[in-house]
């Protein structure tokens, strides 16, 4: 990416940041466009309207709807994410604003968590943990993951990224993409309609899909069903990708062993879910995605720079795909 940031001296452009550590991200950009005014807010600030008001740029995860219509001056959003689902949903958000996302870069980390937590549960760690904690020497069997066959549903940057190391470790993968072209990170391409016939195949299911239209609920009840019994699913996309009341029963009954759940329908995972203590599930509160302050400051810099010289923007979200 050519990082060039030739910005005039002085500008009237008023970016305005909004998340619980605007101020990391408002230091890098600082530094990469001096000329830029700098807003920082909380998505929960008392005045977060008044500034929005002000802002003609944005950069943000997430913003409430009441935010949004007092954005009459904005010109561009630049998501802090890779997904934008969450941006797209908000109401009153003029959909005329382009919206760009954080194309690539996440990819290295999703993928060692993929990686990490599948060797976590074929050593099977956390019973290791239990035990160490209840002072328990009771030795048990592992079983290797290498072999296993992988169905990475979703091959952009961050799941091919997933397949290639998965294969890496000796996974065999079978990779999915909206239309399957060929992809080498992955033993073999197939396509969004052949999901149906791969399932049966699949030990691991590794969901890597941005949350649309098509993807809600992709995984039901009956395709739960069609994976072999005991296989495991990691979810590092989106929670509703899954119909989460179908996976618990999946989960209790045996037919799915275990799942990596890194996202789900409701965040902050709320305390009455079942699944913060079903044993073959391990939780974790949506950290698979790197917190990357540099990466995202530089990308916003670059749409900046583009942004003022009429270049198309990087990453724009075609908002009639969803992503
Ligand atoms: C993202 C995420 O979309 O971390 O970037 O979930």
């Amino acid at each position: 990416m050519a990082m060039q940031h030739d910005q005039p001296m002085v500008t009237t452009d008023r970016l305005l940041v909004v998340e619980d550590e605007a101020a990391l991200y408002a230091d890098r950009i600082a530094a990469l466009c001096p000329a830029l005014s700098i807003e920082t807010r909380a998505p929960d600030a008392p005045d977060l309207v008044d500034a929005m008001g002000r802002a003609n740029l944005l950069l943000a995860w997430t913003f409430p709807a009441e935010a949004a219509r007092a954005a009459g001056r904005l010109e561009w959003v630049q998501s802090m994410g890779a997904g934008v689902d969450h941006l797209l949903a908000i109401p009153n958000l003029d959909e005329r604003i382009p919206i760009t996302r954080v194309g690539s870069g996440f990819g290295p980390d999703m993928a060692e968590y993929v990686l990490g937590y599948l060797l976590a549960l074929s050593l099977r760690a956390p019973r290791a943990f239990d035990q160490q904690r209840q002072r328990q020497w009771r030795p048990y069997a592992a079983r290797l993951l290498r072999g296993r066959t992988a169905l990475v549903v979703g091959l952009g940057t961050i799941g091919s990224e997933v397949a290639r190391l998965l294969r890496a470790a000796g996974l065999y993968v079978l990779g999915v993409s909206r239309h399957g072209a060929p992809n080498d990170a992955a033993d073999e391409s197939w396509g969004a309609h052949d999901l149906d016939c791969l399932l049966p195949r699949a030990d691991v299911v590794v969901l890597v899909v941005p949350l649309t239209a098509d993807t809600r609920h992709l995984i039901d009840a009956d395709r739960l069903a069609q994976l072999p019994g005991g296989a495991w699913v990691v979810n590092v996309s989106r929670g509703a990708v899954i119909e989460e009341p179908a996976l618990v029963a999946a989960l209790q009954s045996g037919q799915i062993g275990a799942a990596v759940l890194d996202v789900f329908e409701v965040e902050p995972l709320p305390d009455d879910s079942p699944l913060w203590t079903m044993p073959n599930v391990i939780v974790t509160p949506h950290i698979a995605g790197p917190y990357a302050v540099d990466h995202v400051a530089a990308v916003f810099a670059e749409n900046y720079r583009r942004l003022r010289t009429g270049e198309p923007l990087l990453h724009l979200i075609d908002r009639r795909r969803g992503y």
